[in-house]
């Protein structure tokens, strides 16, 4: 599968809502509740991004928050949850911006917004699905009171012989879905893109919740105006709290190619993932679309919970994905708050970010013993993308992993083992955004421990030492994630693409991503550095490494 990110719905409120101390107690977590702070809804942007820490090539809207992707007719386009009147949540309209290439973004006005009894207190996040015909229809999560309740409606262009799709409608048919009595309906949103069952039949999962208990509701429909709700859910799990932003799609067995969400077959997998709302991480599992029930069964194997993997170990929340014909590629758009982050294809290429690539640097074979470390010169360091791969001779130094910590928490291992705590093999890798004297930086690197029958390879970005800038209130977790790679080989590489406030690492091509924000306050244009450095007895090598400083795009009036 091949994808690339950038971030959806909603994960702003939740994220808003919790530093408001809003917050209820499931099962030892706690969740935001969705209450729209009136009050709140139009003091102005906390973080002043209009500067130091306005990315140069994430997308990024000019305040606020982002959602949801389509491509049609050759253009891309990114709906995104804003609230034109302030920075916190509440207001909320689906944005619109538009793109050929994904690095160059128009801004458009705005597509969706409250006008109708169906969605007066809001236009929460959705999906959109190309129906037969190339005619692409919104379904979106609609507000239809004070007390929170949610509808699904849907929108559809005004012009189809208009490129960009500036204008949308929203019928009168609507509300298309509401709760029935057994659902709650003030937990009832975010639809995903439509998929066709094999009686021909249309598709689409809910997020919600009963009790502690996360549902993906499931809804059929004929036509796509009358949908009627299924017996049993797509799949629910208990204990794992209220699910949002459920993204449903197959994935290939065979291939590298991303996969139209309608397609089945014996060649293919399914991939769910939801975003929870209790602990504001997301999770997906791999597993069985049974058409016969019509229910999805994950693998054995996976975790199917708060400890399941995630497409991102750091700030990264309500993603959602699309599939792009042009490039038979399934591309993942998340949310690092306040901003977005735009990758490209993890396997097959990165094409759209590359050709932001300008002046290289390269290291090739350099020895970095236990304590040393060495800057990699000549580059724009807040404006960058690495590449690094590591190689050591031996396991053997690895740290003995502490049977006492919790496998599932790799944060909180990182929180204890970072960059300054020196290790065995590692940690090493690299200093992304760092200051002269080491004064502030967010290091990126690998620390490998033995367990009882095999090697732990845990990966950090750890935004605890990022800025000196006082940290009350601020979110500058250890993020971190174990790696999941055969180390026979000896090696580990690392890419990190960094731009001003955002640290977007990949580890062993991909296998783990942490997405960070950080704000320096001397790290920050001419004055950021960047090192590749060692903290562990065990000398590492650079194989290789490659730097390159990164352009700005043409933002065009986004
Ligand atoms: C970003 O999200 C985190 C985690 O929910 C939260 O603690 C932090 O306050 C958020 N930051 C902003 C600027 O909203
Ligand atoms: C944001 O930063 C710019 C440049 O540093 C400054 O001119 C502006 O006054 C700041 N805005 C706020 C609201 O602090
Ligand atoms: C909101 O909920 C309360 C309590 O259930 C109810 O009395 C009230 O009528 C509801 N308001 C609206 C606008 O539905
Ligand atoms: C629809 O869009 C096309 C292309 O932009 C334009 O030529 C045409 O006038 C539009 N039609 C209407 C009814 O606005
Ligand atoms: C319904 O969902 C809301 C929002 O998650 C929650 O606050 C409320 O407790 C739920 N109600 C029931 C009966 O579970
Ligand atoms: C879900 O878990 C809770 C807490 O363990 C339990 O009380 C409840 O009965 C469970 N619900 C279902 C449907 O199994
Ligand atoms: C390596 O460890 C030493 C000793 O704790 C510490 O002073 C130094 O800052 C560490 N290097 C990095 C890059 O964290």
């Amino acid at each position: 599968m091949e994808f690339s990110r950038t971030y959806l719905l909603w994960g702003l409120q939740v994220l808003v809502l919790c530093s408001l101390g809003a917050l209820l107690n499931i099962n030892g977590g706690v969740e935001a509740s969705h209450e729209v702070y009136m009050q709140l809804q139009s003091v102005s942007s906390p973080v002043n991004v209009s500067q130091v820490h306005r990315t140069g090539y994430h997308f990024q809207p000019p305040r606020n928050w982002i959602n949801g992707p389509m491509y049609y007719s050759g253009i891309y386009h990114l709906f995104y949850q804003y609230n034109p009147k302030g920075a916190v949540w509440g207001n909320i309209v689906w944005a619109h911006s538009v793109s050929k290439d994904l690095i160059n973004w128009k801004r458009l006005p705005n597509a969706i917004y409250p006008s109708k009894p169906f969605d007066q207190y809001g236009c929460w996040s959705g999906s959109a699905t190309i129906l037969p015909g190339n005619k692409p229809i919104i379904l979106y999560t609609g507000i239809v009171d004070t007390n929170n309740t949610q509808v699904q409606n849907y929108a559809i262009p005004a012009n189809l012989s208009d490129p960009y799709l500036q204008k949308w409608v929203k019928p009168n048919n609507n509300p298309l879905v509401v709760a029935d009595r057994a659902i709650n309906k003030t937990a009832f949103r975010d639809p995903t893109t439509a998929w066709l069952g094999r009686d021909g039949h249309w598709r689409i999962s809910i997020g919600g919740r009963r009790g502690t208990m996360g549902i993906a509701y499931l809804y059929r429909s004929k036509d796509f105006m009358h949908w009627v709700k299924a017996k049993n859910p797509l799949h629910s799990r208990n204990g794992t709290g209220n699910w949002e932003c459920p993204d449903f799609y197959p994935v290939s067995v065979s291939g590298r190619n991303g996969l139209d969400t309608s397609v089945m077959g014996s060649r293919v997998r399914h991939v769910l993932k939801v975003s929870l709302d209790v602990t504001r991480y997301e999770y997906y599992t791999l597993g069985t679309y049974s058409l016969e029930k019509d229910m999805y069964i994950p693998d054995e194997e996976m975790i199917d919970g708060w400890n399941g993997l995630r497409y991102d170990y750091g700030n990264f929340y309500a993603s959602k994905s699309f599939f792009d014909p042009s490039k038979n590629r399934r591309i993942l758009w998340g949310w690092a708050n306040e901003s977005d982050s735009t990758n490209d294809d993890v396997k097959k290429g990165w094409a759209e970010v590359k050709a932001l690539r300008g002046k290289k640097v390269e290291l090739n074979n350099k020895m970095l013993v236990k304590g040393e470390k060495i800057e990699i010169k000549g580059i724009t360091a807040a404006q960058a993308d690495v590449e690094v791969t590591f190689s050591f001779n031996s396991l053997d130094k690895a740290e003995r992993f502490d049977p006492r910590w919790d496998r599932y928490d790799a944060q909180n291992i990182c929180s204890q083992k970072g960059s300054t705590v020196q290790g065995g093999l590692g940690p090493f890798g690299i200093l992304t955004l760092a200051s002269q004297n080491l004064e502030e930086y967010t290091p990126v690197f690998f620390r490998v421990f033995k367990a009882q029958n095999k090697h732990l390879v845990l990966m950090c970005s750890d935004a605890s030492r990022s800025s000196l800038k006082d940290g009350a209130g601020a979110y500058r977790p250890s993020f971190a994630g174990f790696v999941d790679v055969d180390l026979t080989g000896k090696k580990l590489s690392l890419r990190s693409l960094i731009d001003h406030s955002v640290v977007e690492s990949f580890g062993a091509g991909g296998k783990t991503c942490i997405t960070s924000r950080v704000y320096p306050t001397l790290a920050i244009y001419n004055n950021a550095h960047l090192y590749a450095f060692n903290n562990g007895t065990e000398t590492v090598k650079i194989d290789s490494l490659s730097a390159w400083s990164m352009n700005r795009p043409d933002k065009m009036n986004q």
